[in-house]
């Protein structure tokens, strides 16, 4: 898109170019993507802070640790917390805090003890041990929501344990075990428990809409489960009804595959391309997995060809898209018929739909090879027009155009966002689908945790692996099954001095590098390549 830009900037009567507001036109001549991330990353972070009480500054009122959607109150009031956002955003602190950001460390205990309170409050879904952990979203000081609303949304549960699971590797690993047992896993139990009870239900999906089964919700619970039992063994637990719900969520998992795409939700009369399924992708990645179809990995012949079902089917009904050609990075939405707020692209959207090509370039680095079979050889033609089935090794000159290309589209997500983004930087929920003009909820919290955790993955920066590679065996036979919880309130919650206080000499940082793998050059190398 900087490309482009600059073409169209050419083309202009010099009078014209005088006439543009001077910061904006600096910054589209002057601003590479790579300068746009630059500027663009620590302003997400500080946009994060600032929406999480007690101290963010835009969240007044709100209670420590408690992560708020955005701080807009009307048009539309986001000002709640919700399970899901909340988690997602601690997913990606918590990946900072271990890839070397220990300031975040107090915030991120504070939202852990955050959690271990809410789970006791009795809202409409019920009580702790009676459905609760399923309510979507709560009032900043931690009271019950108790309006009309799309609940149960069994996806939440799931997503808090993955992100406390994060947490509670990183103290196991650096000596703090006791402090695991005591502080984390109480709560990730729970959690787990609710998933294990309630997955093969109904529910909301993630965008509060569908009332039925969806593909992210069932992906992050098979997710949570298996790393919830391995998590369970490295504190010498164990989580038995994790390793028997597991395969058979799993097993659930293979019927939202339609033959060439994935079919977002059951319950719904719509089509089913939703980039629902692009974070499902993105969030039960795993960096040690093969290209495995069953579990949806990023670079799988089913979640590439998905990946460009859903991201065409946004190519023809935002105007902003139009002229684009297959292949190359456009505004993402969440589905084509979304009526919501007049249906227009998502940043969050936008950013999965470059963080899922991201993980594949991971993927096949680490891998060594590609494979293009029937299923996924239209994603690849997009890219490079001279793609055919077959498998190409990294030292092969195919490869090393497919990884460039790949990346080169997966970057042209991101400038569409650059482009749309206003030059203060602040990240909405939506943009404009004709004018690009940012709308919605400003100052969105999951658009910056979005944005960050696609940034990560551009830089070879990846989460620790969760247990894939010994859970992609799917059974012969799906069975509806379920596994009743057991629930107790968590009760610790306070911390000890020598990990928090912002002293980075008391935090062990041993194992603060080990997943902040060495960049693959595939990824990390070809930073200039939009501009080019
Ligand atoms: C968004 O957050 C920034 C600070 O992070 C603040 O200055 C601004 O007023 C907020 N709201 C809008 C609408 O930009
Ligand atoms: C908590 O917040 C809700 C919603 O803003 C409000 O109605 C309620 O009075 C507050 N409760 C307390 C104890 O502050
Ligand atoms: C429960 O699992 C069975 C077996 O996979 C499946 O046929 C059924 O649709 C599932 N129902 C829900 C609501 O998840
Ligand atoms: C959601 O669907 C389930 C199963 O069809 C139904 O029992 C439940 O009442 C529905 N919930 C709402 C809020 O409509
Ligand atoms: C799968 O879903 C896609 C997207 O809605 C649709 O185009 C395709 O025809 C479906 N395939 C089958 C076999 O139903
Ligand atoms: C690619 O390699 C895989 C795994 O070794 C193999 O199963 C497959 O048949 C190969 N495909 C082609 C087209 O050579
Ligand atoms: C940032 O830009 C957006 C879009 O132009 C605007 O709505 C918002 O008020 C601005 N915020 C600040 C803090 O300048």
């Amino acid at each position: 898109m900087a490309r482009q830009f600059l073409l169209s900037l050419a083309a202009l009567p010099l009078f014209q170019r005088g006439f543009a507001s001077p910061a904006r036109l600096e910054a589209r001549v002057t601003g590479t993507l790579d300068s746009w991330i630059a500027q663009e990353s620590p302003f997400a972070l500080e946009g994060i802070l600032a929406n999480i009480g007690s101290s963010g500054s835009q969240v007044s009122g709100a209670a420590s640790g408690i992560v708020i959607a955005s701080p807009s109150k009307s048009n539309p009031d986001y000002f709640y917390t919700w399970t899901r956002d909340s988690a997602l955003t601690f997913k990606q602190l918590i990946e900072m805090f271990i890839a070397g950001d220990t300031s975040l460390q107090t915030i991120i205990e504070d939202y852990i003890s955050s959690q271990a309170y809410l789970q006791t409050v009795s809202n409409p879904s019920g009580d702790l041990s009676t459905g609760g952990l399923g309510e979507p979203k709560f009032n900043a000081n931690m009271t019950a929501y108790t309006g009309a609303w799309g609940r149960p949304q069994r996806d939440g549960p799931a997503l808090r344990a993955t992100a406390l699971i994060a947490y509670g590797q990183w103290l196991v690993d650096n000596g703090y075990t006791s402090l695991a047992l005591s502080n984390v896993w109480p709560i990730v139990e729970n959690d787990l428990a609710y998933v294990t009870e309630y997955w093969n239900q109904t529910g909301y999906d993630l965008w509060e809409e569908v009332n039925g089964s969806s593909f992210f919700t069932i992906a992050v619970q098979h997710r949570a489960l298996v790393e919830g039992a391995n998590f369970a063994i490295s504190l010498g637990k164990t989580c038995p009804d994790c390793v028997s719900q597991a395969p058979q969520v799993l097993c659930y998992l293979q019927s939202f595959w339609n033959g060439s795409s994935i079919l977002s939700n059951f319950g719904s009369s719509r089509s089913g391309k939703d980039a629902n399924s692009l974070l499902g992708t993105i969030h039960t990645f795993d960096p040690e997995a093969a290209c495995d179809d069953t579990t949806f990995q990023p670079c799988s012949s089913r979640a590439l060809a998905n990946h460009k079902v859903v991201t065409d089917s946004f190519r023809s009904i935002y105007s902003i898209n139009s002229g684009i050609a297959a292949g190359q990075g456009v505004a993402v939405g969440r589905y084509p018929e979304d009526s919501y707020m007049d249906g227009n692209p998502w940043f969050l959207c936008t950013f999965a739909a470059a963080e899922v090509l991201y993980d594949a370039l991971y993927q096949w680095d680490k891998i060594g090879s590609i494979t293009i079979d029937s299923t996924s050889l239209a994603f690849f033609k997009d890219v490079y027009s001279s793609a055919a089935v077959g498998n190409y090794s990294s030292s092969s000159t195919a490869y090393s155009s497919i990884v460039s290309a790949v990346k080169t589209y997966a970057d042209g997500y991101l400038s569409i966002a650059e482009t749309y983004a206003p030059t203060n930087l602040t990240l909405s929920e939506q943009f404009d689908k004709s004018t690009g003009v940012s709308i919605s909820a400003a100052n969105l919290t999951w658009s910056y945790a979005a944005f960050l955790s696609a940034i990560n993955r551009r830089d070879a920066v990846v989460p620790a692996p969760w247990g894939e590679t010994s859970a992609s065996s799917v059974p012969a036979t799906c069975v509806a099954t379920s596994a009743s919880g057991s629930y107790s309130t968590a009760t610790a919650t306070s911390w000890p001095a020598t990990l928090t206080g912002g002293s980075t000499t008391a935090i062990p940082t041993s194992s603060a590098t080990a997943t902040k793998t060495t960049s693959p050059s595939t990824v990390a190398s070809t930073t200039t390549s939009v501009t080019a």
